[in-house]
Order: C-alpha cells, then sequence, then structure tokens
C-alpha cells in the first residue's frame, strides 16, 4: 500500500477498518471498493487481495491501485492446488497482512471450517441472491425459472456451511417480465457495488459488530437483521 493511499483514507475512530478480499474473477466490487477508498468515501484500507485464479481481470485491478496481490491459482505450472495448499497459502498471506475484515467478493472456492475458525479477522460473503433463497450457483437462472418477483443480493458471515451464515443485509429488485438471467445479473451487480460499501461501512461504523462472529456465528447488531436496501423498481 502506498503512502498517498494511506493518508487519503477516512479515518474513523483514528484508523481505518483493514480490508483483505478474496476473488475469483472480473473484480468489479474490489473496484467500487478501491474508488471508494481512494475517495476517501469510506474508512479502508485494502491491505491485499487474494486471487485463486491468474486470469482473473481483478488482478490488474489490484496492481493499478499497488495493492498487494497474492494469485494463488487453483491450477499451477499445470497441477491443481487442492484446498488446503490453498488455505495454508492463504493463511499464511492472510496472517502477514492481519485484516481486521475479510471480504469474500466473488470467491469461487468453498472453504472449510478449520480455515475460517482460524482467519484472522471474521469473513463476510458477498452472494447474488437474497438467502436464504437460491444458495450456491447460478442463482438468477434459478430465480427467473421459479417465477420469482423479487431478487437481489446479500451480505452474509461465512461459515463452514455454503452460504449458510448470518444475513448482514440484502439489496432487493423487482424481477422485470423481460428480464433474462444475463440482464438479472447485471441489475444484481449494480445493487451489489451499492450494498457491498453500504455493508462495509455500517461494519467499519460498529453498527453491524462482528466480534463474537466466533460464538454461534452470529453478529450482534444494534437493528434487527438483515438490513434491507430497495434499491431498484
Ligand atoms: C458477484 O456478482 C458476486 O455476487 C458473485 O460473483 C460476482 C463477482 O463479480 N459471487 C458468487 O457467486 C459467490 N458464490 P465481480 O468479480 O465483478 O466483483
Amino acid at each position: 500500500m502506498s503512502d498517498s493511499h494511506a493518508t487519503s483514507h477516512v479515518i474513523v475512530n483514528n484508523k481505518p477498518l483493514r480490508i483483505a478480499v478474496l476473488l475469483s474473477g472480473s473484480g468489479s466490487n474490489l473496484q467500487v471498493l478501491i474508488n471508494a477508498m481512494q475517495a476517501a468515501e469510506l474508512p479502508i484500507e485494502i491491505v491485499g487481495v487474494i486471487s485463486n485464479r491468474e486470469d482473473a481481470y481483478a488482478i490488474t485491478r489490484a496492481k493499478d491501485a499497488s495493492i498487494p496481490v497474492a494469485v494463488l491459482s487453483h491450477v499451477a505450472s499445470g497441477k491443481r492446488m487442492g484446498i488446503k495448499t490453498f488455505e495454508s497459502h492463504a493463511s499464511e498471506q492472510l496472517n502477514a497482512w492481519q485484516p481486521d475484515l475479510i471480504v469474500l467478493a466473488g470467491f469461487m472456492r468453498v472453504l472449510s471450517g478449520s480455515f475460517i475458525d482460524s482467519a484472522p479477522a471474521p469473513m463476510i460473503n458477498l452472494h447474488p441472491a437474497l438467502l436464504p433463497a437460491y444458495k450456491g450457483l447460478d442463482t438468477h437462472q434459478r430465480a427467473i425459472q421459479a417465477g420469482e418477483r423479487h431478487h437481489g443480493c446479500s451480505i452474509h458471515v461465512v461459515t463452514a456451511e455454503l452460504d449458510a451464515g448470518a444475513v448482514l443485509t440484502q439489496a432487493l429488485l423487482e424481477v422485470n417480465q423481460k428480464d433474462s438471467a444475463d440482464s438479472l445479473q447485471a441489475r444484481v451487480q449494480k445493487l451489489e457495488h451499492q450494498l457491498l460499501p453500504w455493508t462495509i461501512l455500517l461494519i467499519a461504523k460498529d453498527v453491524i459488530n462482528l466480534s463474537n462472529q466466533g460464538n454461534e456465528n452470529k453478529a450482534t447488531y444494534l437493528p434487527a437483521l438483515p438490513l434491507k436496501l430497495w434499491l431498484d423498481k
């Protein structure tokens, strides 16, 4: 992290929230966080990015912003890296960065309970559906096929069970009759780009407190969770 970034952060309680981001793809959500950090709109410092794909465009975004990147490719030198090896390298890297919060933003590997429990910070995941509905993959297609009138995205605490941890925040939209899986994905991504920085702001300001996450994997909070944003019609 360059000094120019460090000095441009909004400082809350005298220090920005140190964030590590795990991802696998384009990184449009990472870009939103980078922009907010650089514009001093969020009290964060992105201390590092871990990608499990060497072709993820997010790597370019991070490097352009002088953010340290660890590429822990699931296929290295023609050999597949098992999840245990990935987790051991990722743990080492996270321990070195000492984040306050770990954000999974389009990270497409399933992590083990022991990795999650021993992580140096609480972990949240951005999921493209209104949990607890549509855990897993192909969420937009499944929502359309089921004739859902509403769809959106959620941010939840990461636990060993896939997409099942406490839901912290959600952003909703109305599904249009003409929506395809692709158009819905594009519309939901716009919501994600608002939901993720908003949620991180709530965590940075302690409106959502994740510190007792190891205790029943529940977040403590002031208002009832999940907090919902209705962002589109
Ligand atoms: C986001 O839409 C996120 O919800 C989804 O991956 C996309 C990453 O986009 N995450 C999952 O599907 C997790 N199971 P981005 O790389 O442009 O930020």
